[in-house]
């Protein structure tokens, strides 16, 4: 018997590990999957316990020989892994909550990985994915790190550019999710169309041509914002159909964080909206969570519940799964993920994260190439990007005045005094999240 493949999620306490169970189990015959090792904190072993014993039942029902381990011990669990995955979120989710409403309070938009709540998700996640790192080189070294901890794109572009460790893929659902949602759209199968994305995770644009070599990018913009009802591919954002005029002139499909950009006024007046009547999205998630957690209790559920497609996050497991199968087995799928640029998108620079369409093989993601944007896409992805640089080079310094250039830079975030008060408050919410920014002598 081959030795099989020893996997390794940090964040193991997830609601969303379920998923994650399935998508070896359905792969075991290709991807034999024989050791499981579920990693979390002390504040999240409730939930590790009972998300791992339901694990475990998936496992047994499915009669796959695989162990599943349950640990506090991140270092225990690292050694001579194959695969890291990374679902964790610093903080938990009351650290999102303060995230998404201290800037709405102040009139800003308050979302998870945009606008001044994302930059603050990355200033907390990206220390401790550096730290994972380190421990990978000392105890696993040969292992590749599938990330998929918001904001998935900064902390990729951090692994790469900080933590010195190439074998990282960034993963997104949005993607994943545009290949079903929008083939069924366009009344195709998504295995005889080809998607074509490029630009960085949650700010990403796309083309699709069909097995003719026809381009159907036009056609499907029209069905997807030509009409009243806009179509949303994910569950956490209410499409706000874009300005017509503005999507037709793309000629390429912008992704469904766009509407922030593209029509920030809507967006703030809806976010503000629901904030005063039910709080903001961290608060519905945490409801969500609440019912999940419950079901996963139930010691005769042994498969992953309906529910779970209430989080925006669907699929994203599924495809994790999916690229640690085709760098195993050099299956070649392709998938889009955020990697080394290395001049694939012209117009960014070549140590950057994007987030692109590639050929998943044994040596990891290999991008088609892009080549450069045309204006209406180049301007805000430039801005973007450097905003990006700028806030992963906050969280490893600890920097003050280049946080507060980031802020400046963020479209969503109103520069001057409202960008300082809301920097200030945040950084005061997340303290002792933030060790670079608050450590003795500064
Ligand atoms: C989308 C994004 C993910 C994000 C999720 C949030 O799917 O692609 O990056 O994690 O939404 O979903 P939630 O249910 O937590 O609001």
């Amino acid at each position: 018997m081959s030795k099989g493949i020893k996997i390794v999620t940090i964040g193991g306490g997830s609601s969303y590990t379920p998923e994650l169970v399935e998508g070896f189990i359905k792969r075991y015959d290709e991807l034999p999957v024989r050791e499981l090792w579920l990693v979390d904190i002390e504040a999240g072993k409730e939930k590790l316990e009972i998300v791992g014993a339901m694990a475990k039942r998936m496992v047994k029902a499915a009669g796959v020989d695989c162990e599943v381990h349950l640990t506090l011990d991140r270092r225990e669990a690292l050694k001579d892994a194959d695969f890291v995955t990374t679902q964790l979120r610093v903080g938990l989710l009351d650290a999102r909550i303060l995230d998404e409403r201290i800037p709405l309070s102040h009139g800003l938009i308050g979302q998870e990985t945009n606008g001044a709540g994302g930059i603050f998700k990355a200033l907390r996640t990206v220390p401790v994915i550096l730290d994972i790192v380190e421990d990978m080189k000392e105890l696993c070294p040969n292992a590749w790190l599938i990330n998929f901890t918001n904001p998935a794109g900064m902390v990729t572009e951090a692994v790469l550019r900080y933590g010195n460790w190439d074998k990282v893929v960034g993963l997104c659902n949005i993607p994943v999710n545009a290949v079903f949602e929008e083939a069924e759209l366009l009344g195709e199968n998504n295995r005889e169309l080809f998607f074509q994305f490029a630009g960085i995770n949650h700010l990403h644009w796309h083309t699709i041509t069909d097995k003719n070599g026809k381009d159907r990018t036009d056609e499907l913009i029209k069905v997807m914002y030509g009409q009243d009802d806009a179509k949303s591919i994910v569950a956490n954002i209410k499409d706000n159909n874009l300005i017509w005029e503005q999507v037709e002139n793309l000629h390429m499909v912008p992704c469904p964080y766009h509407n922030y950009y593209y029509y920030t006024d809507k967006m703030l007046a809806e976010e503000l909206e629901d904030f005063k009547n039910n709080g903001t999205r961290a608060e519905k998630v945490k409801e969500i969570e609440h019912e999940l957690f419950e079901l996963y209790k139930d010691p005769n559920l042994d498969y992953k519940p309906k529910q779970l497609a209430e989080r925006g996050g669907a699929r994203y497991s599924d495809a994790a799964c999916e690229i640690i199968n085709s760098i195993h087995n050099d299956k070649r799928t392709t998938m889009t993920v955020s990697t080394r640029n290395n001049g694939t998108i012209t117009d960014l620079p070549a140590e950057s994260a994007v987030e692109v369409t590639c050929t998943i093989t044994g040596k990891g993601p290999v991008p088609y190439n892009f080549g450069s944007f045309k204006p209406q896409e180049r301007g805000l992805l430039q801005v973007m990007k450097s905003m990006e640089e700028l806030t992963i080079e906050a969280a490893v310094t600890g920097d003050y005045g280049t946080l507060l250039q980031a802020f400046t830079m963020n479209p969503l975030i109103t520069s001057g005094d409202v960008a300082k008060e809301v920097m200030d408050e945040l950084l005061e919410a997340h303290k002792q999240y933030l060790p670079a920014f608050f450590k003795e002598g500064k």
